[in-house]
């Protein structure tokens, strides 16, 4: 039996972000050849293809090229055990990024040289600093013409709010990209398009020191402008401070070309070492050593039929602490139940490979009776864990929504109810009245998409979607208010959620103050729990 100490030490897990098109599925599949999890001729031949089977579950995905869920993908490099958790790049699925979030250690962010700092990158960037994470960035592209390095940088600083200390340096880019200066070894690296190969080939390194052969690769102006740069550099850029990154104060940066696979490898070995081993979480406010503890896990994240020929729910997981193995029997905390975890599995496109084992820091995907939750916590029967639950981002979009064919009011109803409980919509009903209106809020618009596309193709049942014009929810914390007795703005809508808590949808920020101040004692909340 391996030693779970070590297991979980080798473990390094982080989400990739990105704004759609930056190469966040390049940067992934390169990474997933280092390790050997892909094989080239594969992904280079049908790479359109390879990539939508490797992160891309959802037809609707394939059909605007958008990925609207995440994946999770495991492999093996240099000693390490690295899983990546993909995250949607659209951003009306920010609330999924977030409890992916919840599941990772640290953040990779992929900037597009010449784009900069976009706007989906801001978003990301935000729900990152909720969770405080390590953010590591790659500036990919470097083989085009990209924006001026300095710019890039202080754009990061100003933009984002966070300081950047570059790990390397481009020399040049587009045509006249040469490599790259490695700060810290003090080399060149110069640049060689491998056209996608298995490997870094080409590249040579060069001990800055030595003159003649930087001059010899990059060109007498080039290295006169990296010389120049490096002295600026050295002057102004904040110094590299492992704690502040791994506070999520300072973010290390990194230049580089997905597609021509260069940089990556050097992005790859730093990173392993910067990053962080598993780290605890919270459960009733301590916080749970990931090695010490026996088999912990918490849900984050819930996702039905992702493959037709499946038609099955499955529940993905961050193990917390310990050792999981296939035979044991865990304790479902919300429910009290034990139970065997049915059949646990690493997804990895349309392949699964079913685990017998598995350790903090992993995500592992197991078969949903339909009994769990996000948020949900697992560990030994005899352990008493329950870890924070994932805060639900408030809605901002609101639709009543009514199945067209009324004979299908049962199949209606479940695949709803299923889709909310996924967490991909959140559902309300009238104040007072049953099931027979439901009202559906979502983050972003694309949501509503979502989810009239899941109910026609997974549920066979056609909607209408009539929108609302609320744009704020506040879940009643006071708990000893009367619904009935709440006098609010003309404006304002009396409704609950699916655990029949009280909420208020208001048109305008406004009204909730005037709601308030009309309402002594209440209070509101713009968060509820999954
Ligand atoms: P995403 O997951 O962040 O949305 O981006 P993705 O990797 O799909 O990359 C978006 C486009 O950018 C792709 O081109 C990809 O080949 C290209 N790309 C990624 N990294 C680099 C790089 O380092 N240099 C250059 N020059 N291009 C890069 P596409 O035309 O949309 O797709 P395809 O025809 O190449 O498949």
């Amino acid at each position: 039996m391996s030693n779970i100490a070590e297991e979980i030490n080798k473990r390094r897990t982080f989400a990739i972000i990105s704004h759609p098109d930056a190469g966040k599925t390049t940067l992934t599949e390169k990474f997933l050849l280092y390790g050997g999890a892909i094989n080239l001729a594969g992904s280079v031949k049908g790479k359109a293809t390879a990539r939508h089977a490797v992160s891309d579950w959802m037809e609707i995905e394939k059909e605007r090229g958008i990925s609207v869920t995440s994946s999770v993908l495991q492999f093996n490099y240099g000693g390490y055990c690295i899983n990546i958790l993909d995250t949607p790049g659209h951003q009306d699925f920010s609330e999924d990024t977030y409890r992916t979030l919840m599941a990772a250690d640290s953040a990779v962010m992929v900037i597009d040289g010449a784009k900069g700092v976009e706007p989906q990158t801001r978003k990301l960037f935000k729900v990152c600093g909720m969770r405080g994470i390590p953010i590591f960035t790659f500036i990919n592209k470097m083989d085009r013409d990209a924006n001026d390095t300095f710019e890039l940088l202080d754009e990061i600083e100003k933009e984002l709010g966070i300081a950047t200390c570059p790990v390397n340096w481009p020399i040049g880019c587009g045509k006249s990209f040469k490599g790259v200066y490695d700060r810290h070894k003090q080399t060149v690296v110069t640049y060689s398009d491998t056209e996608k190969g298995t490997k870094e080939g080409e590249t040579t390194v060069i001990p800055i020191d030595d003159e003649d052969a930087v001059t010899q690769a990059v060109g007498e102006e080039r290295k006169q402008i990296l010389f120049d740069e490096i002295e600026l550099l050295d002057g102004a850029s904040a110094e590299y401070d492992l704690e502040a990154i791994r506070n999520g104060k300072l973010t290390p940066v990194f230049f580089g070309s997905a597609l021509t696979n260069f940089g990556v490898e050097i992005f790859l070995q730093y990173f392993l070492q910067m990053t962080t081993t598993p780290l605890p979480r919270i459960s009733k406010g301590e916080s749970v050593d990931p090695v010490a503890n026996d088999f912990s896990a918490f849900v984050f994240k819930i996702q039905a039929n992702m493959n037709k020929a499946h038609r099955d729910r499955i529940a993905f997981m961050r193990i917390c602490s310990g050792r999981y193995d296939a035979d044991m029997d865990v304790k479902h905390v919300q429910s009290g139940k034990v139970m065997r975890l049915s059949r646990p599995q690493q997804i990895m496109a349309d392949e699964r490979k079913i685990l017998d084992e598995a350790y903090g820091g992993d995500i592992i995907g197991v078969f949903d009776p339909g009994i769990f939750s996000i948020g949900d916590t697992l560990c030994m029967p005899k352990a008493d864990i329950m870890y924070e639950g994932i805060p639900t981002f408030a809605p901002e979009h609101f639709a009543r929504v009514r199945q067209i064919d009324t004979m299908k009011r049962k199949q209606f109803v479940k695949g709803i109810t299923q889709i909310a409980q996924e967490g991909a919509i959140q559902i309300f009903q009238e104040y007072n009245t049953g099931m027979e209106e439901i009202i559906v809020g979502v983050v972003g618009v694309l949501q509503f998409e979502v989810l009239k596309y899941r109910l026609e193709n997974e549920y066979n049942v056609e909607i209408k979607l009539e929108p609302l014009p609320y744009e704020h929810i506040r879940w009643i914390v006071s708990s000893d208010t009367d619904l009935d007795k709440i006098v609010g703005t003309s404006d304002m809508k009396k409704i609950k959620d699916l655990k029949d808590r009280p909420l208020l949808l208001f048109i305008n920020e406004w009204s909730v103050g005037m709601t308030l101040d009309r309402n002594k004692g209440l209070e509101l909340s713009e968060f509820g729990t999954a």
